[in-house]
């Protein structure tokens, strides 16, 4: 089974789609084969990697209108080595589909997918709503990214609210990878501070290195190119390639 990774913030904004897909191409030039699966109907990631979808373009929402659909049906490869896309639905209404959390779960033990696949990043949308709890339930390792904005540490400690109830209830396998500051810098005071507060809270073992603030990663975004490939020479580069290191050592 491949492992599968979510990134998710209840916040909007925090740089989960940036994560995402950013994570996704470092593993993948690590030689992975992944999957990255776009849960958020803003249909982001296929930007980010450079896809364009159609009304007429299967989507991984296909699954929640009907399980009889499958999810590799809408796997498409990107340009990028060892990188493969099941993009979202921006028609996907919020709500929309069956009130059922495991319906992603059985998707991915699909034949294609765990022949096809090491790693599963999934990108989630910032609501709590069925998408989040089926990507909660089908995860091994959750990465919380968050910007050092107070609301951003407190959708943080609400996403933390549901992952407790997840561990203890439908996923004991779900682990926290860790809470990844976004955009922080140690000289502005208040980013200090969330920093530490998160730290405090929830234990230093639980920090993943800082991406720095970095406008290449806006343009690569606009260029439908993960940071590796647009500006390999870039701090935000220099930073996803730490950050990918260490989350190949969890798969
Ligand atoms: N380290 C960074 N430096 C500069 N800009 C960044 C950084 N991280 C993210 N951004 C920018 O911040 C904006 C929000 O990031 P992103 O879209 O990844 O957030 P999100 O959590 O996926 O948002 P949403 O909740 O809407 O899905 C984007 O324009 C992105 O390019
Ligand atoms: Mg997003």
């Amino acid at each position: 089974m491949p492992v599968t990774f979510v990134v998710s913030n209840r916040k909007g904004g925090t740089g989960k789609t940036t994560v995402s897909v950013n994570i996704a191409a470092e593993l993948a030039s690590l030689g992975r084969r992944v999957l990255l699966v776009d849960l958020d109907s803003q249909s982001h990631c296929a930007v980010g990697v450079g896809i364009k979808i159609s009304k007429e373009t299967p989507t991984v929402h296909d699954i929640f209108r009907n399980q009889d659909n499958k999810l590799s049906a809408s796997i498409q490869k990107t340009a990028f080595d060892n990188l493969s896309l099941a993009p979202a639905d921006p028609l996907f209404e919020h709500g929309e589909g069956a009130r059922d959390a495991e319906v992603l779960k059985k998707a991915l033990t699909e034949y294609e997918i765990v022949r096809n696949f090491d790693v599963v990043i999934l990108d989630t949308p910032p609501s709590h709503d069925n998408l989040l709890l089926n990507a909660l339930t089908a995860a091994n390792w959750v990465v919380v990214p968050y910007m050092p904005h107070p609301l951003a540490s407190e959708g943080a400690r609400q996403l933390m609210r549901v992952l407790f109830k997840i561990i203890s209830g439908s996923n004991q396998q779900l682990k926290l990878a860790g809470f990844l500051p976004m955009m922080a810098n140690d000289n502005i005071r208040i980013h200090r501070k969330i920093n530490n507060d998160v730290e405090h809270q929830f234990g230093a073992l639980r920090m993943l290195p800082v991406i720095r603030n970095d406008i290449r990663l806006v343009e690569a975004f606009g260029e439908g190119k993960p940071i590796r490939h647009f500006a390999p020479k870039s701090r935000a580069a220099e930073d996803f390639a730490q950050l990918g290191v260490l989350i190949a050592k969890l798969c």
